[in-house]
């Protein structure tokens, strides 16, 4: 159905989900469909379970007290409304850019653009952050095994008192040529890793629950409800990620089966981890000791249990741990990027597909570079809050893209629908308005600075250059928007 809006392409101009569909297949722009189930969800738990527990948790402990727990069960309450939405949204538009392709075939092109822009912020700027917590982890590792550390100079950021910080651009240039070869290499690399931190995290649980004590859990809510809201917005960034298997929906194998599984998958199996993890460390440690750590679960068993090769093998579980997550959004970035490009807003030869291993090595390259001069130089501060922030905003349109969806296009075949639409996307959207709210004044100052510096770039560039105006873009000399029609066959062909 072709509504009134699309009528010309101006800025709210929406792409045909049809069309968006049939651009995957294009000849030089069409992704390698490899990657399954199992992996797909192991993504997801790739994605998520990094710095959120193994750092932030300090700082959430630090807010609420042992109430992070409290704040774990509502930040993954949050995200389970999205993820439905996210989910029936992958499964109906298996085509790469998550978020920003829904609201391109939803919202319109500025809307989109504005997603688009915004996701950079969750995952190119996340990535250049958590490589950075990557290096302090890997140096407390080889500080607490071998008693050797890396020199600050060559350590740390200049913010935190160092030059240029090597283990961070060494992280993101070895992910990146790993992203360069394959995305199968990847998903099975991935699958090692994941393997990996969950049985560190299983490792963690096992030893606090074997040396559990009830005395830190009083006073349990020292800042009442509020600390558990203003804990769980920033711990809401432990979850950020299960939305990044929606970036590789087009290499999907079967993505009508397998992303809902993947997404909703994911996040069940990361907040029983959490909120295991969350007691056990509590049961272990005070919230003084994980507040005042940058590596509080390796800190709880030191200090709190007093087992200092657990916490040895701590440290080393979170490098694996976060290696995975740098791997995945990294991963998420060149895909969205990629979709942003093949769109003609960001420039088109940037959308090439590498012959030899089928993915987007040009424009991985490219990231890659930025985002390790990025992670060089990135203090870690407020990072993570305006990651959350731009996430949240993300999640926003993705609930109300569903509803609209739902609407302008009744006939088209949903292999997944989130039950009691509208109403369990708005509470999507009130969810992540909340935690929006609960963040601090000077993140809404930053995230408003970086939208309106989007906004800018889309009518210099992106306006101008989008497929949607350039006749014959689309292969037929008719642009896309006003080229379809016919019903949609289902994602993964006829059913
Ligand atoms: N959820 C990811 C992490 O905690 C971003 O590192």
């Amino acid at each position: 159905m072709v509504t009134g809006s699309n009528r010309r392409p101006g800025i709210f101009a929406i792409r045909d989900v049809r069309s968006l569909i049939s651009e995957t297949t294009e000849e030089g722009h069409g992704l390698k469909k490899a990657v399954g189930a199992t992996q797909l969800t192991a993504m997801g738990v790739g994605a998520i379970i990094g710095t959120g527990i193994f750092v932030v948790i300090g700082e959430g402990a630090g807010v609420a007290g042992p109430a992070v727990i409290l704040s774990f069960v509502l930040a993954a309450v949050a995200c389970a409304f999205s993820a439905l939405s996210y989910a029936e949204l992958a499964s109906s538009i298996p085509v790469s850019g998550s978020a920003y392709t829904y609201t391109y075939a939803t919202l319109g092109e500025i809307v989109a653009w504005i997603i688009g822009w915004d996701l950079i912020l969750e995952y190119g700027v996340s990535v250049a952050a958590i490589a950075v917590g990557w290096g302090g982890n890997l140096n407390a590792f080889l500080d607490s095994a071998f008693g050797v550390a890396l020199p600050d100079a060559i350590a740390k950021s200049p913010e935190d008192g160092g030059i240029f910080n090597l283990p961070a651009v060494f992280i993101v240039l070895a992910i990146t040529a790993l992203l360069v070869r394959g995305v199968t290499e990847s998903a099975r690399v991935n699958l090692v890793m994941v393997g990996v931190k969950l049985t560190v995290l299983l490792f963690f649980i096992v030893v606090a629950i074997v040396n559990f004590g009830t005395g830190n859990f009083q006073p349990f809510a020292p800042s009442g409800v509020d600390g558990v809201t203003s804990a769980a917005a920033i711990i809401f960034f432990a979850y950020i990620g299960f939305d990044a298997v929606s970036t590789g929906s087009e290499e999907a194998r079967n993505p009508s089966r397998d992303l809902p599984l993947a997404i909703i998958g994911s996040l069940i199996i990361c907040t029983v981890f959490y909120v295991l993890t969350a007691v056990g460390a509590i049961g272990i440690a005070s919230p003084d000791q994980l507040k005042g750590s940058d590596a509080p679960l390796a800190a709880a068993l030191e200090e709190g249990a007093g087992i200092s090769w657990a916490a040895s093998i701590l440290a080393l579980g979170a490098v694996v741990a976060i290696t995975s997550v740098v791997l995945v959004i990294l991963y998420g970035q060149t895909r969205i990027f990629f979709a942003m490009c093949r769109d003609g807003l960001l420039p088109q030869r940037f959308a090439k597909v590498n012959e030899r291993y089928g993915t987007p090595a040009r424009l991985t390259i490219g990231l890659g570079l930025l985002i390790s001069v990025l992670a060089a130089l990135v203090p870690l501060s407020e990072i993570v809050k305006l990651v959350n922030i731009g996430t949240l905003f993300a999640f926003v349109l993705v609930n109300i893209g569903v509803v609209i969806l739902r609407r302008t296009r009744p006939e088209m075949p949903r292999p997944y629908r989130v039950p009691w639409s509208p109403v369990l996307p708005a509470i999507g959207v009130l969810f992540a308005v909340y935690l929006m709210s609960d963040l601090p004044l000077s993140t809404w100052i930053r995230f408003v600075v970086w939208l309106v510096l989007g906004l800018a770039i889309y009518f210099l560039y992106g306006y101008r250059h989008s497929r949607l105006r350039s006749p014959g873009a689309g292969g037929d000399g008719t642009p896309s928007w006003a080229r379809d029609t016919t019903p949609d066959t289902p994602p993964g062909g006829p059913r």
